[in-house]
């Protein structure tokens, strides 16, 4: 026990510090204090002149006065009156002011703090006498199972209430004497090792524990209580459990209890954990709880672990772990996939080539009949009358191929694709998936011209090159503008470059136009055979016979007019020209392939006649009135005969000579002589004489005979005259009418040679004449004088004629302008 004075000491420390009036003051009383009260506690901080006023203790709120307290006027001592219990009260608020009478504060308030220190004066307690715990075997070692709880009222925190516990004695010490262990300072009651070993192989107990609690920490001193704990050993129930199988979507009152599970342990709480986190739960039975639907697309499986706890939320013992499966319900319907971009398949895709696969998802359990998707194509459906459709779909793949029926570049197609789940069952779910088909073009079709044949187109000869000849259009059934430019081609008929083709790109015009000069002459018609070609590859069989066209140019003759050879002509003929002399030809100038009518305009004497065809000039008739000296112009003109109105024409300009002098007798040529046929009975003097002097002086006699001809010999006779002469005569009746030369073979002094006579043999008049259109032969007998000949012949012919021959001889002389040997023989009777 302190006494009082050192606590007077200890106490008046503050004394020395007046001034720090304000600040609290605090005293501390030991418990139940047995020495002499009043006892000092604290000398307080009053001022001097304390005389003048009245010190005045009040309790702090809620005592009523002062209490145990009290204040020494004389000393200004607080002094506490009587014993302090700390279990009543360990603290005590004072405050002391000085006042007036009249209540006026003359300092202070000055607060004092009385703490009342424990001293040990309480036995801890059990809160029972006997613990009573149910151990379950299993139980882990060390994990408590039963928390003793004991208490002690001394000062918490001190020495005097730090308790401790421990296991006096157990009973039956069997099959251990430790088989418990006990926290000293919780009081937790577990298993120990060995008592955990031994309690798994039998089933032992119960057991009767008396055990201690005492305070004053670890020090040996200090009051202890003592309590019995009875402990039963029960089996073990916490066995593992089958995994559970929940239908998802299950139409219950939830909570919706699920399993159980049982620790036979006393003091025990069920904790339950799911992974993943998931809608379950215990309760403090042990009885596991579904609290909501579950859906299996969600989670299809949960790990639930059960725990079996003390207060202290430690696990008696490992968890108990079992699955809970959800099982599936056809809650899902297959989901299309999303549309993707739209799908091209050019167009005469073979049939199965493959477009796209339809993979349509359902959540539902796979490998189940719920997730079990069959397709079923919607649309397009096949045509009205056509063969197949345009796209397969494999019902089980989805997979979706280019069908029979023919596909049209530039469609849009959209494929309706059922999905049905339950395998296509009728109480499937199902889904309308729709998949965007474009038909692309391919270069497929050949251009065509409109029209194959063309023309005849007419083209005058002089067109100009690049004259529009003819314009081709062509066709492109394609759809793809690049698949329907076309480019154009002279393919044949053209081999000169004659023709030209023009066409913009992009049209499908192409124009046929000259090129160079067109000739009639060298080609008159003209067959271009033009083609026409995709400028892009052709996909499939090649152009077709309306890729060619035929275009047919007919050219148009275009004349010069006929040119002659000369400007104007000139002849010069004796006036004595008969009629039939050719006095010139006319001819064209121009080398081209033409034919002329020739025509006289203005001959108005008649004298000259033109063959149409030939253009030979021949006098028409005698000459009679023209005279020498003179000349006579005619307009010769040249008409095209294809083309009369192209003509050409001359002039011929003739001029008449005096008659050219008779010409000696010659033996060669021997001018032609004039017989008529049938027979008359007259005959041509041949001559043997030659014009050489030397020849002709020589007075030996000539001797004449016909050719050789046998047809000769039977047509003629030839009678010697005189030594120089001889006379021809017919010797047919009839002989053909024509020019005849008769060759006459001449020998004289040993020399021969042939002289080839000219005699026409023309038809006989009335007259025994010639027979002539334009006027009388001059020299021809008369029909008088034929008719005289005619009874002259019966009188002796040969006699007479030599006579009257030599005296027409002499007088021919006088007249030089009769041609001598067209002389008739005239008969004297
Ligand atoms: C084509 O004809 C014109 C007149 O018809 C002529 O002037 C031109 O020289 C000719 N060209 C050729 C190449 O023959
Ligand atoms: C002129 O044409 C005819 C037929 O029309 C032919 O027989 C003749 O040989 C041609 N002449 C020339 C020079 O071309
Ligand atoms: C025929 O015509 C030409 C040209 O006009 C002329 O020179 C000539 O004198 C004419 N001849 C006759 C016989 O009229
Ligand atoms: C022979 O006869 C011809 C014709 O009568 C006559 O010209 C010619 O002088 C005659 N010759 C002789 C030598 O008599």
């Amino acid at each position: 026990m302190v006494p009082a004075w050192l606590w007077l000491l200890c106490l008046s420390v503050p004394q020395a510090f007046p001034e720090a009036q304000d600040a609290e003051l605090s005293v501390e009383v030991p418990e139940n204090y047995r020495g002499n009260f009043p006892l000092y506690l604290l000398k307080l901080p009053l001022p001097h002149e304390k005389a003048e006023g009245q010190i005045v203790l009040s309790g702090d709120t809620g005592m009523a006065a002062e209490g145990p307290f009290a204040v020494d006027p004389d000393s200004g001592f607080l002094v506490v009156t009587s014993a302090l219990d700390r279990e009543e009260q360990a603290e005590y608020k004072l405050q002391v002011t000085l006042e007036t009478g009249d209540g006026y504060v003359l300092w202070g308030p000055q607060l004092v703090i009385v703490h009342v220190k424990d001293e040990n004066d309480h036995v801890p307690q059990f809160s029972q006498a006997i613990f009573t715990a149910q151990l379950s075997q299993g139980t882990r070692p060390g994990i408590p199972f039963l928390f003793l709880e004991a208490s002690d009222g001394d000062a918490p925190g001190t020495a005097n209430s730090d308790l401790r516990f421990h296991i006096l004695s157990q009973s039956p010490a069997q099959p251990s004497s430790d088989m418990f262990q006990l926290e000293p300072r919780l009081g937790a009651l577990a298993l120990s090792l060995e008592g955990s070993t031994s309690l798994d192989h039998a089933l032992e107990g119960p057991y009767q524990l008396l055990v201690q609690v005492k305070d004053m920490g670890d020090h040996a001193s200090g009051h202890q209580a003592t309590a019995t704990i009875e402990v039963s050993i029960v089996q073990n129930t916490w066995v593992p459990l089958e995994p559970i199988h929940l239908a998802e979507n299950l139409k219950v009152p939830y909570p919706h209890p699920i399993a159980q599970v049982h620790w036979s342990g006393g003091n025990v709480h069920y904790h339950l954990e799911s992974q993943p986190p998931g809608p379950f739960d215990v309760d403090a039975e042990g009885k596991l709880y579904v609290t909501m639907e579950l859906d299996r697309e969600a989670q299809a499986e949960y790990l639930l672990q059960v725990r079996a706890q003390n207060s202290h939320d430690e696990d008696y013992t490992e968890p108990l772990e079992f699955h809970v499966v959800v099982m599936d319900e056809n809650d899902n319907a297959p989901v299309c996939p999303p549309s993707g971009p739209l799908i091209s398949i050019p167009e005469l895709s073979p049939p199965g080539t493959e477009v796209t696969q339809l993979l349509a998802e359902d959540a539902d359990a796979p490998g189940s009949p719920n997730s079990h998707i069959v397709y079923q194509l919607l649309s397009p459906q096949p045509k009205e009358g056509a063969e197949g459709r345009a796209f397969e779909l494999d019902p089980t793949s989805g997979s979706v191929t280019v069908g029979t029926a023919p596909l049209q570049a530039g469609q849009d197609i959209l494929l309706q694709v059922l999905a049905i789940d339950l395998a296509g069952a009728e109480e499937g779910l199902r889904s309308m998936c729709e998949v965007a088909i474009m038909i692309t073009d391919v270069n497929n079709h050949a251009p065509e011209f409109t029209t194959s044949q063309i023309g005849p187109v007419s083209l005058p000869e002089d067109v100009e090159p690049g004259t529009l000849v003819a314009t081709l259009m062509a066709t492109d059934a394609d759809l793809e503008p690049a698949f329907r430019l076309m480019e154009f081609a002279i393919e044949g008929g053209d081999k000169e470059g004659i023709f030209a083709l023009d066409w913009e790109p992009d049209s499908g015009h192409v124009q046929l136009r000259l090129h160079k000069n067109l000739s009639y002459e060298a080609v008159p018609h003209h067959k271009v055979v033009v083609v026409v070609r995709n400028v892009e590859e052709l996909v499939g069989p090649g152009p077709g016979p309306e890729a060619t066209a035929t275009v047919t140019v007919l050219v148009e003759r275009v004349m010069p007019p006929p040119k002659l050879d000369q400007e104007s002509y000139e002849a010069s003929i004796p006036i004595s020209t008969p009629a039939g002399s050719l006095l010139l030809t006319i001819q064209a100038l121009d080398p081209m392939n033409r034919t002329l009518r020739f025509s006289l305009v203005n001959d108005s004497e008649g004298w000259l006649c033109i063959e149409e065809d030939s253009g030979k000039v021949r006098t028409a008739q005698s000459l009679q009135g023209a005279q020498p000296g003179d000349t006579y112009t005619v307009l010769v003109e040249a008409q095209d005969t294809d083309e009369p109105r192209l003509s050409a024409s001359a002039t011929l300009v003739v001029h008449f000579l005096k008659a050219p002098p008779a010409p000696a007798l010659t033996l060669a040529p021997m001018p032609a002589r004039y017989l008529c046929t049938p027979r008359q009975d007259y005959g041509v003097v041949v001559s043997g004489l030659s014009e050489d002097p030397d020849l002709a002086s020589v007075p030996s006699p000539y001797s004449f005979a016909l050719g050789p001809n046998p047809t000769v010999q039977r047509d003629w006779r030839l009678q010697p005259l005189n030594g120089s002469h001889a006379y021809l005569t017919l010797a047919l009746h009839w002989v053909e009418p024509g020019e005849h030369e008769v060759p006459v073979v001449v020998s004289h002094n040993a020399q021969t040679w042939q002289l080839l006579v000219q005699v026409i043999v023309c038809r006989c008049n009335v007259e025994g004449e010639c027979m002539r259109k334009v006027g009388r032969m001059k020299g021809m007998p008369t029909k008088l004088v034929a008719m005289g000949t005619l009874l002259g012949t019966l009188a002796a012919i040969g006699f007479f004629l030599i006579l009257i021959f030599t005296h027409l001889a002499l007088a021919r002389k006088k007249d030089l302008d009769q041609p001598a040997d067209s002389m008739p023989l005239k008969v004297a009777v």
